[in-house]
């Protein structure tokens, strides 16, 4: 069933330009801002320094059997004290940006503003961009990387409280306030699949609730709306004066039909895509949920006996609220599944999961360099990035993470996977550049290996080698760093 590797037709770009052998040599627009990056729970490590409070993260990954090996965030690659450090690896690199998160409770411990600033929180953000501005380089900021202050979770429980978006939006508008003068983009959330569903639907990740088949639902509900209300919060206090763009960074792996000649397959697919980035990206560009996923859960609840679906519903008003707050589009890619269509019955339980009804296979022949979850599909990102352009209305976009794992026991510098995985990848994006699709930036995830949730450190994905064992936490460049240094110097590959 997985030899059918034929393409479907389109009638907004000529598919057959993608089949995967072909390479295609050229540049980037001018302009073009290439970059990397990271989020402070995975990097900073300074966990209760200089006056930090607690985040979910912390109380997550210090309870035992939750991480791999146990490992913790307390410490992780020191960036809280090597930022000058590592902003000469990226001068080295020539990156014309960065992408970092700001620590919630760095800044607000007791995650209220009206509580107490943590001024020595301010200062080593302040730092961090008055170097990169220094070196020429632009910080892309996130507000939100999933390092919600504790207090929050165990007094309101966490993103399942609409009191979240106006504590959310206290926080943002600090950050406006404080930062604004010099931070143009700022990235609301990042990967709130995530955040919803491995945080309050399977407990993977902190809080670690299971919540099923509502916990999610409800989590993303209050992000979203907490999204719109700080996009607003920018557009009428913020920008006449700092004239910058606030976005969201979604996650966006692809998923195709297993067979392209089969419409129930084609529909499963297509359910892959709207219960991951349509979930998000839809009401934000058009005003409300995804139809299909507004049909599954709705259709499911009610054979459950449900009064009402489980997923929550927009009232008109916030409908025209929410939509159009994205001036762009951070887009998360890192790998493609084929799909099929699956019935699970409604009496098997409620789940994210079982709400989609498909099932996710993946090629044996596509490469895997030891994740238990990241094949190299690099077609699938050109074709993700056509939908976008396509059901979004061509958003200005930046590609936030893009990259490759390798695991643990991997200690060799020699990547030659990872240049592997960039160079057909951003091959592809390039592609998608000339089909019309708007991408003005690219960013490599990540600059350093450094903590990944609840693999812990066994799963690395960076540029740069980090030597968790030795105290200061040395980094050692992979062969990939000369790899992404000769993209980014050349633009792109020309011929
Ligand atoms: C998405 C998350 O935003 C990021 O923190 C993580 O490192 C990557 N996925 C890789 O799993």
């Amino acid at each position: 069933l997985l030899m059918v590797l034929s393409v479907t037709a389109s009638e907004d770009f000529d598919w057959t330009k993608t089949d995967k052998g072909s390479f295609y040599y050229g540049t980037f627009p001018t302009g073009f801002s290439w970059g990397a990056g990271s989020s402070a729970y995975q990097t900073e490590g300074a966990w209760d320094r200089d006056g930090k409070g607690m985040s979910i993260w912390d109380a997550f990954a210090h309870k035992k059997g939750k991480i791999f090996f146990n490992d913790t965030g307390d410490s992780s690659c020191e960036g809280y004290y090597k930022a000058k450090d590592d902003i000469v690896l990226m001068k080295d690199l020539k990156l014309n940006h960065y992408r970092f998160s700001i620590s919630w409770p760095r800044i607000l411990p007791n995650g209220v503003k009206s509580l107490h600033i943590n001024e020595k929180g301010i200062q080593y953000y302040d730092d961090l961009i008055d170097h990169l501005l220094e070196n020429k380089i632009t910080p892309i900021v996130t507000l939100y990387h999933w390092d919600l202050p504790q207090v929050l979770e165990d007094k309101y429980g966490g993103w399942q409280n609409i009191s979240m978006v106006s504590y959310f939006n206290d926080f943002a508008n600090l950050c406006f306030e404080r930062f604004g003068n010099r931070v143009k983009y700022w990235i609301t959330f990042n990967n709130p699949w995530a955040a919803a569903v491995e945080g309050y639907e399977t407990g993977e990740h902190a809080p670690g609730l299971k919540l099923r088949g509502t916990g999610s639902y409800k989590a993303a509900h209050n992000m979203i709306k907490a999204h719109a209300k700080v996009w607003h919060t920018y557009d009428t206090q913020w920008r006449s004066k700092q004239k910058g763009l606030v976005g969201i960074s979604l996650l966006a792996d692809w998923g195709e039909p297993v067979d392209t000649t089969n419409q129930k397959d084609i529909e499963a697919a297509e359910r892959y895509v709207q219960f991951s980035l349509g979930w998000f990206a839809t009401p934000l560009f058009n005003g409300d949920y995804p139809q299909v996923m507004k049909d599954y859960i709705g259709r499911k609840s009610a054979q459950q006996g449900l009064g009402t679906s489980r997923l929550p519903m927009f009232t008109s008003q916030e409908k025209s609220y929410i939509r159009g707050t994205c001036d762009f589009l951070g887009i998360g890619h890192f790998t493609t599944r084929y799909v099929t269509q699956k019935n699970f019955p409604s009496n098997r339980g409620s789940s994210f999961f079982t709400d989609r009804d498909l099932a996710e296979l993946v090629d044996p022949r596509w490469p895997d360099p030891g994740s238990e979850w990241l094949y190299s599909v690099p077609w699938g990102f050109r074709r993700l990035l056509n939908f976008v352009k396509t059901q979004y209305g061509n958003p200005m976009i930046y590609v936030t993470e893009n990259g490759v794992s390798e695991k643990m026991m991997c200690t060799d510098l020699c990547d030659d996977w990872r240049m592997q995985y960039f160079r057909e990848y951003i091959n592809e994006m390039l592609k998608a550049i000339k089909d019309g699709v708007d991408v003005k930036g690219y960013t490599a995830w990540s600059l350093l290996d450094k903590f990944e949730w609840d693999e812990g450190f066994s799963e690395r994905f960076g540029l740069y080698y980090v030597d968790f064992g030795s105290k200061d936490k040395p980094r050692y460049p992979k062969a990939s760093v000369q790899y992404y240094k000769r993209i980014i110097s050349s633009n792109g590959f020309p011929n």
